[in-house]
């Protein structure tokens, strides 16, 4: 039987009492590796052995010393080859790659002489025999690992690249207190039958190894169309935006058709385009008053409209399908809207629709279809378009076309078209329009509210985000699930600052002139913000109640001083996962008035740089990044400050002008301004809105370090913060 390594160094303790790992090696001709892992597995037993780590300097032969020690040293090299009657240098030379070396150390042991005595210089030897001590004390050394040179000699040899010194670890080894011949495999698992049987009482159980590496957990990852729907749902967030509930599938001819004045012989009911249910077939919950009204504007008109003539049956309402649209959901979400009292809103949906359709490449039978939403009194066709060049802005897509087109329940109506650049043409991404009074007034809405509103697909972005031809090869059986695995996440691509002038060098005198544009266009805005408020009224102070996300390793100062603009009072949570402490100061800084009217939470927890607010009074919201929540906040100053502008309560269409005439300035102001005043510079992201500089003003008031131009540029912001609102 053969012993095992650790036996071995058991008996060997047993019959010496101590041991070396190194001399064990030795001995034993064994790779020192394995005899080190032998004594640690000896060691996990517990205390059977005594170890105890020591480190020792040692002289080892390079590989040119060993040669040397094998074949005799350069100089003896060169001695032996010189015959009994001399030889001419450059003979001598090509002896040994190191002949040149031995030819001179040989020279200087005065072992050969150059006789130059017949014109011809020849070498000779000048002595009979040679003691190459080179060879001898390194051979010993690497024979015999006999140590026999001096300290001069070694540091010479070191000098000569023939030796090294090198560090290596050792283990002297003793017995422990609990020292035994036979190891016994320490169990890795407490299992069952050990509890059942009680043989885990004498059982010697592996320590857990805490220092090992773990293994990745295999983790879920999310579609492409999850990934896309994600980024929509956030532009929408960021634009103030309510999600609809869309857990309804289902739904009634009611809320998918007539509710949108889509009259029942419309061919788009027809079995080819609607899934209708079998079972349950029909549906018989409707607001009955309503429906009244419904089916009185389908027959007979009424709100200024002469109605579509024919004879309206609830039978044809009760049919069940599978939703062909999300504006089935957008009216019944109206509907209430107006039965629980008209208020401003904007609201959106990204979820899944049917339509029994031609099979292809690229259609499927179900889509998710995206909607947008914003109810408001007396919208125009202007802001519509606004609006969606807001919208799509957000995704990276600027250069819009609008064709008029009909919906029954929209007019106007128009087709949404993008230039493509890859595709180098006009190709149609969406629908859009205003919806009917026809379908508005029976919902019994006043009647100077206009509603917006828009759908797209959100294949069609998918497909062309992440450069996939076939919809199957997206949604279905077919799809790869590495595909799914290996998809990159979703960053809408959006161009930088439009590329359309190669900027002059900056003139002041230009910037002067960018500057009296707004400044001019805010005047204008003002008068008309004051002429609306004196017919709306201002709109009550909200009370603030927020929670943000932020990590003290990089705390996002930008945020912080506007949280002291609000003036709420602050508390603290840490959270548990946080290795970083806050510091003192900082929530000093941040602990606001104890008298305050509104209140934030601060949990400090380790997300980065990726700030995250999570709600606020203006609307439920969920912002993330540190620029956006800058924004959020901003407006949400303006929303507090008394006798200030409210413009995220003004009619959409005219804060979307807003956003529009300074996101359109401030870019190009920007640019003008200073080309390396770099975008992460600018503190509330490449563009700036109104909220931005009322945030700008806080900032210059606040500790955080500017740099010189976007001190330069706050300056001006403030100044026309100043000269607009006083
Ligand atoms: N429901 C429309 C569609 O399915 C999209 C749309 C929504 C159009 C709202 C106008 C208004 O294409």
């Amino acid at each position: 039987m053969t012993v095992s390594l650790p036996e071995r160094i058991l008996q060997h303790l047993e019959a010496k009492g101590k041991g070396d790992s190194l001399q064990l090696a030795e001995e034993w001709k064994e790779d020192v590796q394995k005899i080190v892992g032998a004594i640690k597995s000896l060691e996990a037993l517990g205390n059977v052995i005594s170890v105890e780590q020591y480190t020792k300097k040692l002289w080892e032969l390079t590989s040119e010393g060993k040669a040397v020690a094998q074949n005799g040293s350069h100089e003896a090299v060169v001695f032996n080859a010189v015959p009994e009657d001399g030889i001419s240098q450059p003979e001598l030379m090509k002896v040994s790659p190191n002949a040149k070396v031995g030819f001179s150390k040989a020279m200087s042991a005065g072992w050969l002489v150059l006789d130059k005595s017949s014109g011809q210089p020849v070498v000779r030897r000048k002595v009979a025999s040679i003691d190459d001590a080179v060879r001898t004390d390194l051979s010993a050394l690497l024979l015999e690992g006999r140590d026999q040179m001096s300290e001069a000699q070694k540091v010479e040899y070191k000098k000569r690249k023939l030796l090294q010194e090198v560090v290596v670890k050792g283990f002297h080894l003793g017995k422990g207190p609990e020292f035994t011949l036979s190891v016994s495999k320490p169990e890795t698992d407490l299992t069952p039958e050990m509890i059942a049987q009680g043989t885990w009482r004498n059982k010697q159980f592996k320590d857990y190894n805490l220092q090992a590496l773990g293994a990745p957990p295999p983790c879920g990852h999310l579609h492409p169309l999850l990934k896309v729907r994600a980024e929509f749902r956030q532009i929408f967030l960021e634009m103030g935006f309510t999600e609809m509930p869309t857990n309804n599938y289902v739904e009634s001819s009611f809320w998918n058709f007539d509710a949108l004045f889509q009259p029942q012989q419309h061919p788009a009911r027809d079995a080819h385009d609607t899934f209708f249910l079998s079972d349950p077939k029909e549906s018989s919950n409707f607001p009955m008053e309503y429906l009244e009204r419904v089916k009185k504007v389908h027959t007979e008109g009424g709100y200024g409209s002469q109605g579509y003539g024919y004879d309206w049956k609830i039978a044809e309402a009760q049919k069940n399908l599978l939703r062909t649209h999300s504006t089935a959901v957008s009216a019944r979400m109206l509907h209430r809207l107006a039965k629980e009292g008209f208020q401003p809103v904007k609201y959106f949906s990204i979820d899944r629709v049917f339509r029994n359709e031609t099979l292809d490449a690229t259609h499927l039978a179900e889509f998710h279809q995206v909607e947008g939403v914003i109810a408001d009194y007396n919208l125009g066709l202007g802001g519509l378009i606004g609006v969606l060049y807001e919208f799509f802005k957000k995704l990276g897509i600027e250069k819009l076309y609008f064709k008029p087109a009909y919906n029954p329940y929209t007019e106007p109506s128009m087709e949404i078209f993008s230039y493509h650049e890859g595709l180098k043409k006009w190709i149609e991404i969406g629908n859009s329009g205003m919806f009917r009074p026809e379908m508005l007034l029976p919902m019994g809405l006043p009647e100077n509210v206009n509603i917006y509103g828009w759908g797209l697909s959100l294949e069609r972005p998918t497909m062309i985000k992440y450069g996939i031809n076939n919809i199957r090869d997206l949604v279905g059986p077919k799809v790869d699930l590495q595909m799914v695995h290996d998809s990159p996440i979703c960053r809408l691509d959006k161009e930088d600052e439009p590329t359309e002038t190669s900027a002059p060098p900056s003139s002041v005198e230009a910037l002067q002139q960018e500057w009296e544009v707004i400044e001019d266009r805010l005047r204008r805005l003002e008068a008309r913000v004051s002429d609306l408020r004196s017919r709306v009224g201002v709109a009550p102070q909200p009370k603030i109640d927020l929670t943000l996300f932020a990590d003290p390793e990089k705390p996002p100062h930008s945020v912080l001083s506007l949280l002291s603009a609000l003036g709420v009072k602050v508390d603290f949570h840490r959270h548990s996962t946080l290795r970083t402490v806050p510091s003192e100061q900082l929530e000093q800084d941040l602990a606001g008035r104890p008298d305050a009217e509104g209140r934030c939470v601060i949990v400090w927890a380790p997300v980065g740089a990726a700030v995250e607010l999570v709600s606020s009074p203006v609307s439920a919201v969920r912002v993330k990044g540190e620029a956006n929540v800058l924004r959020h906040l901003g407006r949400l100053l303006e929303a507090s400050s008394a006798g200030v502008c409210c413009y995220e309560r003004l009619p959409a269409e005219l804060a979307t002008q807003v956003d529009a005439w300074l996101d359109r300035d401030a870019a190009s102001l920007v640019r003008t301004l200073d080309a390396r005043l770099a975008k992460e510079q600018f503190l509330v992201g490449g563009r700036l809105t109104l909220a931005d500089i009322f945030a700008v003003s806080v900032l210059s008031n606040s500790k955080v370090k500017l740099s010189a131009n976007v001190e330069r540029w706050y300056q001006k912001c403030v100044k026309l913060r100043l000269s607009v609102f006083k």
